[in-house]
């Protein structure tokens, strides 16, 4: 009996070469699965595709909402960016549609998981990962087994009668609704500043001549309305990935660590998530104490790089979004951002549990801070320093 192998599947140009590469290389029966994270392709397309590289079978999986809840909404509670710039779009969908998959290769009873990653990224990573966290199925890669690089697969491709879009030829990309990333081309000389036809969701040229306001309103760290209008998760994401984008605001450009060790250019359109996570943050310094903000943005930094790193898996994000979900206690509160000719700044915030007190901060004639009680304290503060200057200098 021919053997069946399950694939995910986005209709580009990895997977569809291992389509192929299955059929011929492993006399495989290839099963393909599209999961949908938002990234907005053609389903039918897709689907029609899969047919002509004569897949046994395809499936569409809807996790948009899912996407935004369990993974997107998470990251916003941890402001995850790693590196302090890439809200991890593509890693945060990954495990995702890693789930998905297994569960059609289960009811289909496959001989073996199939992905279109190449061994240079981060994907393989996450994906094997969360693969063997639920199968011990062997894992076939053609991209990384047979070392394929990007001209011979477009070859391999033209070969085979595979149509591939004009922006694909030029860039790898990889999108849903947290984030478009933009890789290859003329990007990997990180010294080339990105051509306007790399961004589709960022505007980049006739900026509006006025700056743009958006109100972003939390409850526990969870984003639920954007200007006044409640707004489910989805809807919310979309609307606010629209407006920061028609006023220019959401490119990121960076040189990116990868699990692998290489040094990535990166470019990313990520509105919303810049958007949010700002607001998120902002909101937290709030309602948090100095020393809950210092310790959480470790821990953080620690989440951001646990899901970055293809760990999703790993029994430590558990334990750090206990820590995470705790202190989203009183995270409930509006911001307002100002953005303007693609730049974007917080310019108010409001909160019932907010620890800002007007009557302590005024300089006004108000105040209820009694400045004399700061003398000894600073005198205290600095103790040690100033001992330990002044015993330096002496020996
Ligand atoms: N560097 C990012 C990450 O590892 C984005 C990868 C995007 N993938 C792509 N095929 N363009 O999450």
């Amino acid at each position: 009996m021919t053997k069946k192998a399950v694939l995910a599947f986005s209709g580009g140009l990895d997977t569809s070469v291992v389509v192929k590469y299955l059929q011929e290389d492993h006399d495989m029966e290839v099963i393909t699965v599209t999961v949908d994270v938002g990234q907005g392709d053609d389903y039918k397309k897709v689907a029609a595709k899969s047919k002509k590289l004569g897949a046994k079978k395809h499936y569409h999986i809807d996790a948009t909402k899912e996407f935004v809840t369990d993974y997107v909404f998470p990251s916003i509670k941890a402001n995850a960016l790693y590196q302090k710039k890439y809200c991890l779009a593509t890693a945060l969908a990954r495990p995702l549609i890693a789930q998905k998959f297994l569960q059609v290769a289960k009811k289909e009873k496959v001989d073996a998981l199939a992905h279109g990653c190449s061994g240079k990224g981060n994907d393989q990573v996450r994906f094997d990962v969360t693969m063997r966290a639920g199968s011990n199925l062997p894992i076939i890669a053609p991209i990384r087994d047979l070392n394929l690089d990007r001209p011979t697969e477009l070859k391999f491709a033209k070969k085979h009668g595979i149509s591939i879009d004009s922006v694909a030829k030029k860039y790898s990309i990889d999108q849903n609704l947290w984030g478009r990333a933009i890789e290859g081309g003329d990007l990997e000389n990180p010294y080339n500043e990105p051509k306007d036809d790399a961004f589709i969701w960022v505007k980049t040229k006739n900026l509006p001549k006025k700056p743009t306001y958006i109100e972003i309103t939390f409850q526990k760290g969870v984003p639920v309305a954007v200007d006044g209008k409640t707004m489910g998760p989805v809807k919310l994401l979309e609307y606010v990935n629209k407006k920061a984008g028609a006023a220019g605001v959401g490119i990121i450009d960076h040189i990116e660590d990868r699990v692998v060790g290489i040094k990535s250019r990166e470019v990313y359109e990520t509105p919303g998530a810049l958007c949010l996570i700002e607001a998120h943050q902002d909101l937290e310094k709030m309602v948090h104490t100095k020393h809950q903000n210092k310790f959480k943005s470790i821990i953080d930094d620690e989440w951001a790089h646990l899901v970055y790193s293809g760990l999703w898996e790993d029994p430590l994000r558990a334990d750090l979004e206990g820590f995470i979900n705790q202190s989203q206690k009183y995270v409930t509160g509006t911001v307002k951002l100002k953005l303007y000719q693609g730049s974007m700044r917080v310019v108010g915030r409001k909160s019932k549990y907010s620890l800002y007190s007007h009557d302590v901060a005024t300089y006004g004639e108000d105040s209820t801070f009694d400045q004399k009680l700061a003398k000894g304290f600073v005198e205290l503060w600095g103790m040690q320093s100033t001992e330990a200057n002044k015993l330096q200098k002496k020996r």
